[in-house]
């Protein structure tokens, strides 16, 4: 690689990278382009050239097709793959001209075609620097519009949807008021979200202005800007409006309309325009997408809710003899999560899991489930299936994904000695340890076809001499200080509220 021609060109001069292999040629064009102002750089070949490129803010390659190490097109390739941004123009023969035109379709700005004179060389360099710097500033703003879409792309949840739309409008926009309006997708069903700038909070005139405009909005589906450059001034519409001009623009997805957006800026600022609503336009339609799918994974969640009520309902319509049974394991496990200090989402998955853990029980006959008497050893085999079934009905559902390895290991022993796995001590997952725990401790308690309810005091007997056996003895430890005044906890109803399982 040779140095840079010019050394210290002055700030806002444009930068040239010649790619030649040809040392007199490589020269010449230097010497020449150094003549007519620009900062010369120069490189032997495509390899020398991207490390050029990674080290210096170059506005346009003049290079050679053919050359050794790297030729021109396998540059571009590079240059396009790194996401470096200067326009490239080849010089290029007969020979190469499928090449250079190749390199058109890659995205190169043009090629010139040998022999050709310094003149058309020089037509070509300025032509293109004043259209690659209106291309660069497009380039600039496709790149924004991609890390808006990055930062949408980390969001579950609409609230910060709206959140980031607002960042971005309020950096680009420059609005000196702003109002978000969710909408359920009924007509007219808008609420509020955000209201900000004096114009819309403090003025009633341009807030009753604003209300008229989104609905308008709203029910046409179509944005709109308000503006003297429009012919219309937003004060000539109404008496007291404090604006000067605004653009109001509905966040439509493809199964509906999610909200209206609405920016104002004051009289005597610049106002707004319809490239200004067409960017406005832009971001809300990328918006839209994200809330789209957060609303529908919501949706989905609530239909999960419901199938884990019905699917606990119908185990607990086949065995009568556990009737509530899951519910309170459902809030005996929370409770025992929180004692032991588990993170929010695993105590939703905690309980999720207690209402589900015996949903195998569904392929048990009911014979086997509602025996007074103590099962056959063949009997058990057959009940010992239930975590397995179990597992295998909520693997079908993908938002429980996190549920299964609970439902499949409840009944797993510390020591190895349990079901279906043999697994032991941590290799059991802690969430399905906890829930053993609690499971045993609600069996202990209840009414069973082979016992009666034992009192508090008897179970934490029990769960004490299962301690390192049954049942980790830490966790047992826990759930026996918690029920210290041995008195059974009081749980809150599972009411099949939405679950926050994605
Ligand atoms: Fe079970």
């Amino acid at each position: 690689m040779t140095p840079p021609h010019t050394a210290m060109p002055p700030p806002d001069t444009r930068h040239i990278l010649i790619v030649e292999d040809e040392p007199a040629l490589r020269e010449a064009y230097a010497e020449a382009l150094g003549m007519q102002g620009y900062a010369v750089l120069t490189a032997a070949n495509g390899e020398d050239a991207l490390l050029v490129l990674e080290g210096n803010a170059v506005d346009l390659v003049l290079s050679d097709l053919k050359m050794p190490r790297l030729g021109g097109e396998e540059m571009l390739r590079e240059i396009t793959l790194r996401g470096l941004s200067p326009a490239v123009i080849f010089l290029t023969g007969y020979g190469t001209i499928e090449s250079a035109v190749n390199c058109l379709k890659l995205g190169a700005a043009d090629y010139l075609l040998k022999p050709f004179d310094m003149l058309q060389l020089f037509k070509k360099i300025a032509l293109e620097l004043a259209s690659g710097s209106c291309l660069r500033s497009k380039g600039g703003r496709v790149r924004e519009i991609e890390s808006f879409s990055e930062r949408l792309r980390g969001q579950n949840d609409s609230a910060e949807v709206f959140k980031v739309l607002l960042t971005q409008v309020q950096r680009t926009l420059a609005p000196q008021a702003m109002a978000l309006f969710s909408c359920s997708g009924q007509a007219g069903a808008l609420s509020p979200l955000f209201l900000w700038g004096p114009s819309f909070r403090e003025c009633p005139q341009t807030r009753s202005w604003l209300l008229e405009k989104v609905a308008l909005v709203l029910g046409q589906c179509g944005a709109m800007v308000l503006g003297p450059q429009m012919g219309k001034r937003v004060e000539d519409l109404r008496e007291g409006v404090r604006l000067g001009s605004a653009a109001v623009v509905p966040i439509v997805g493809m199964r509906g309309v999610y909200g209206v957006l609405a920016l104002g800026r004051d009289q005597g600022s610049t106002p707004y325009t319809r490239e200004d609503l067409r960017m406005l336009n832009v971001y809300t339609g990328h918006a839209a997408p994200f809330l789209e799918s957060i609303l529908s994974s919501q949706r989905f969640r609530g239909i999960s809710a419901e199938v884990v009520t019905s699917y606990a309902q119908a185990v607990e319509a086949k065995d009568i003899y556990t009737r509530g049974h899951s519910e309170r394991v459902s809030g005996y496990a929370t409770l025992l999560g929180q004692a032991l200090g588990v993170a929010d989402r695993d105590l939703e998955i905690l309980r999720t899991a207690g209402i589900l853990h015996d949903i195998g029980k569904i392929g048990i006959p009911d014979g086997i489930l509602n025996k007074p008497s103590g099962l056959t050893p063949e009997e058990f085999e057959i009940m010992k299936r239930h975590p397995v079934v179990g597992r295998d009905i909520i693997s079908r559902v993908s938002s429980l994904e996190e549920v299964v390895p609970l439902v499949y290991h409840h009944h797993e022993w510390f020591n190895g000695q349990g079901y279906p796995t043999g697994s032991s001590g941590a290799d059991i997952p802690l969430l399905a340890r906890i829930l053993s725990v609690a499971d045993g401790f609600e069996a202990l308690t209840s009414i069973r076809s082979y016992h009666e309810a034992m009192t508090v005091s008897q179970a934490k007997q029990v769960l004490s001499e299962g301690a390192g056996r049954q049942w980790d003895p830490e966790i047992v430890d826990a759930w026996i200080w918690q029920l210290r005044d041995d008195t059974l906890p009081e749980i809150s109803e599972f009411k099949g509220a939405p679950l926050d399982l994605r």
